[in-house]
């Protein structure tokens, strides 16, 4: 009978499958359902640093600025009435409490001194840990890639100097060689990586002329691309890997494993289909392991990375050569069409 139990971060869960950060996981009574529908974990909504910066605009004479701030954040978060930190850490104890599985908080950090403060604040409420989202995107065209990636650095390090609790980091694919930041985030101490956030990405309506944000739920094909650097990392880093982005059904969660990844966490998948994604998730998960005679998720994790796969070329460049060579065998067009 396959055991299905992993070690995420020092913490046995009872399986490798993480409801990721959302707004699925804000209140006690849905937390509640996810851990009965079979979840293994769960990583509460990120606290934004605009949510702190208007919190310390409050309590400071620059009222002006306040109101200015306070109307982008109506803007930014319409249905959370008192966005504030205060208010996150006091709804984030509520959901800890309610469930006995491990409740990870998430903090978007930007810069680095505010963090190590609230950082402190968050540990107390009993979290298993921290997961920093680097959710950053480029709007100006001076910052470097070395500029952006020190502080991002220096971030990890000064939570984990202050903080006794194990440090996740999210990040973004957009590097420009996210091997090498993450070979840094782990010399930096990260306990796991996980690979890779979406971002929004803003959509244009033409009749009306106006930008629009659409929900940008993934697919799963979306997952790919975590197969890839799971696959890369794995073996290279101290720190965990957990997948996310495009993880939607038992047989995503196999693939990503048996690239490298330790634990996976889904969303998209979650508002598609309700509790019965995860449900489904771990039922296909443990019987493919039995299927497979896998005892224990170390037995296949990491068997197709690149250090332990037989092909000399995957995830190589070579093997993009050979696709593309080999273009009229793999992709068929039909001229008469
Ligand atoms: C409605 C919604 C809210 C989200 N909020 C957060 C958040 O607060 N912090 C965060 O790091 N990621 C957030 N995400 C991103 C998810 O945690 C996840 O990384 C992403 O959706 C990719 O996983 P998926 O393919 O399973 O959806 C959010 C996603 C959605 C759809």
């Amino acid at each position: 009978m396959a055991k299905l139990t992993t070690n995420y971060m020092g913490l046995e869960l009872k399986n490798p499958i993480i409801i990721g950060a959302s707004n699925l996981t804000t209140k006690a009574e849905n937390a509640k359902k996810l851990e009965e529908a079979g979840a293994g974990a769960l990583v509460y909504k990120s606290l934004f640093e605009e949510e702190l910066e208007l919190d310390a605009l409050k309590l400071s004479q620059e009222l002006d600025e306040y109101n200015e701030r306070h109307a982008e954040m109506i803007n930014l978060f319409p249905s959370v009435e008192h966005a504030g930190p205060d208010e996150y850490i006091s709804d984030l104890e509520e959901v800890v409490k309610a469930v006995n599985i491990p409740v990870f908080a998430s903090i978007n950090a930007i810069k680095k001194t505010i963090w190590v403060e609230y950082g402190k604040k968050i540990a107390e409420t009993g979290v298993a840990g921290i997961e920093l989202n680097l959710y950053h995107v480029p709007t100006d065209m001076e910052s470097t890639a070395t500029e952006v990636e020190d502080q991002q650095i220096e971030i990890v390090k000064a939570l984990k100097s202050n903080l006794n609790i194990p440090i996740a980091v999210k990040i973004s694919p957009y590097y420009s060689n996210v091997l090498n930041f993450i070979q840094k985030l782990d010399e930096a101490g990260a306990d796991a990586i996980v690979m890779f956030n979406r971002l929004f990405q803003p959509e244009i309506n033409i009749e009306t002329e106006t930008n629009e944000y659409p929900d940008n739920l993934s697919n799963s094909d979306d997952k790919k691309l975590a197969i890839r650097f799971a696959a890369l990392s794995y073996g290279n880093i101290k720190a965990q890997i957990i997948a996310t982005n495009g993880i939607h059904y038992g047989t995503d969660a196999i693939k990503v494993i048996l690239a490298g990844a330790d634990a996976v966490q889904i969303v998209s998948t979650v508002y598609n289909s309700g509790f019965a994604a995860i449900k489904n998730m771990v039922k296909d998960l443990e019987s493919w392991m039995n299927r497979k005679e896998y005892n224990t998720i170390d037995e296949f994790k990491g068997k197709l990375s690149r250090k332990k796969s037989k092909d000399p070329y995957a995830y190589r460049r070579a093997q993009y050569i050979d696709i593309l060579l080999n273009s009229e065998e793999i992709f068929k067009f039909n001229p008469q069409r």
